[in-house]
């Protein structure tokens, strides 16, 4: 009774952070977004037309909601500060909160079980917690380490060097994590390096400055200029962020058995996307390379798929192609190995004793394995809800496929 009050509790809070969480990003990344295009947009006093203002940095003028937004981005005078003046850091905030309170009670509780690949190690709960939690905040240390350090000054070698090192910790959470949550742990540790940028550098910055106004001193540009670089690494972070925190719906990536390079494709691909999207202005063949990249990233994806992980695993080509089918029908979404807070965990369960509703216990044959498929409502397994869609439209060689793979297991 206590571990069901526990689990719907846990479950409802779930909710609850999982649709705050994505309000509060959207808000945020809507603004990212927004701000870097007007930055992009502004159009600046050129030095031969006549500066009539001289604390004018550029204007813009967009068409919203009626009438036309008239924007000028300046320098602020001390005795001219203006109110209200809105600042921008709550969304951010709201985004991390909710994302660690959804981590903890959907992904740290029960053991951590929805995080760890049990074929991959024994350890469990704290062991994993600290793991995942360690990933946040030294990801945070070291990307903050190499972006104070002198390496700033030749972004080229800055950016590979974080990119290498995103990577490698990908590598090594891949060692105790199910594919998913290696996704997901590497989304988070970018996630919350951007939250840190907004609340460490960028929102610091502004203070200093305006705290300078204050005392009555010029604008100091020097601050805007250190929280704008942050800014932008945060803007390059939102499209990979976005499609890490989505992985959950790809399982054909999350169950790739080469998830390290696929990860560093997609973070690549969608970084050089953003790119080429704001080099629109100075670029003339910016959308033609954004196809290429889409075409080139997929193609690799696809590559990495393809490649021989089903010889590895030594399997037959009837388990082969039900492992396929295992991706492409959804099952993986659901059943993630090594873990079981979705659905029963798949592994060995080929003639295990299966508990279903009712304590009624059964042993998993062919039979049984090929109706949980097809008319999963007859047998439901104890602790588990009635989730799983009927696949009566499997055809039986597909079905034999899909038990072959299942014995596999
Ligand atoms: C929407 C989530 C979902 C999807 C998709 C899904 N399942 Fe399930 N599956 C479950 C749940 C939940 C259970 C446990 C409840 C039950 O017995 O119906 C389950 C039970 C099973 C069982 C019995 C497990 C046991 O421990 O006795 C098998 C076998 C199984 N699924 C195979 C598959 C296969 C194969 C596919 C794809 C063709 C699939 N499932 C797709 C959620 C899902």
């Amino acid at each position: 009774m206590e571990a069901v009050m526990e689990s719907e509790i846990t479950g409802w809070l779930s909710v609850v952070f999982r649709f705050v969480h994505v309000l509060a990003a959207i808000m945020w990344i809507g603004n990212s977004i927004l701000f870097t295009w007007m930055e992009l947009n502004l159009i600046i006093p050129g030095p031969d037309q006549e500066k009539v203002d001289e604390d004018l940095l550029g204007h813009l003028d967009m068409l919203h909601g009626g009438g036309v937004f008239h924007l000028e981005k300046r320098v602020i005078k001390p005795d001219r500060i203006p109110v209200p003046l809105h600042w921008f850091m709550w969304q951010s905030y709201t985004t991390w909160i909710t994302g660690v309170l959804l981590m903890a009670s959907t992904f740290y509780v029960h053991g951590a079980a929805a995080l760890v690949d049990a074929t991959k190690t024994s350890l469990s709960g704290w062991g994993i917690i600290g793991m995942s939690v360690g990933g946040m905040i030294g990801w945070w240390l070291i990307y903050d380490l190499i972006w104070k350090s002198r390496l700033k000054e030749h972004p080229r070698l800055a950016v590979s060097l974080s990119f290498g090192l995103v990577l490698l910790a990908a590598y090594f959470f891949n060692q105790y994590f199910n594919g998913r949550a290696v996704f997901l742990q590497t989304g988070v540790m970018l996630g919350t390096a951007m939250s840190a940028n907004v609340y460490f550098h960028i929102i610091r910055n502004q203070k200093k400055f305006m705290a300078s106004l204050a005392a009555g001193l010029p604008h100091d540009m020097k601050y805007g200029k250190q929280a704008k670089l942050r800014s932008l690494h945060n803007h390059y972070m939102t499209f990979p962020v976005l499609f890490l925190m989505l992985s959950g719906h790809f399982p054909q990536l999350t169950s790739a058995a080469r998830i390290v390079p696929i990860l560093g494709v997609i973070i690549f691909a969608l970084m050089l996307m953003k790119y080429l999207m704001n080099s629109r202005y100075s670029f003339k063949h910016w959308l033609a390379a954004i196809f290429g990249t889409v075409f080139l990233a997929t193609g690799s994806i696809a590559a990495l798929l393809a490649a021989p992980a089903d010889t590895v695993l030594g399997l037959s080509d009837e388990a082969a192609a039900g492992r396929k089918l295992f991706v492409s029908q959804g099952c993986a979404a659901c059943h993630q190995m090594g873990a079981a807070q979705i659905a029963p965990n798949l592994q060995g369960i080929h003639q295990s004793t299966q508990v279903l509703v009712g304590d009624i216990r059964v042993k998993a044959d062919d039979a049984y394995l090929r109706s949980s498929i097809k008319q999963p409502q007859l047998q439901i397994v104890k602790g588990y809800a009635a989730a799983m869609p009927a696949y009566a439209h499997l055809t039986d060689a597909e079905l034999d496929q899909l038990v072959a793979y299942l014995k596999s297991l």
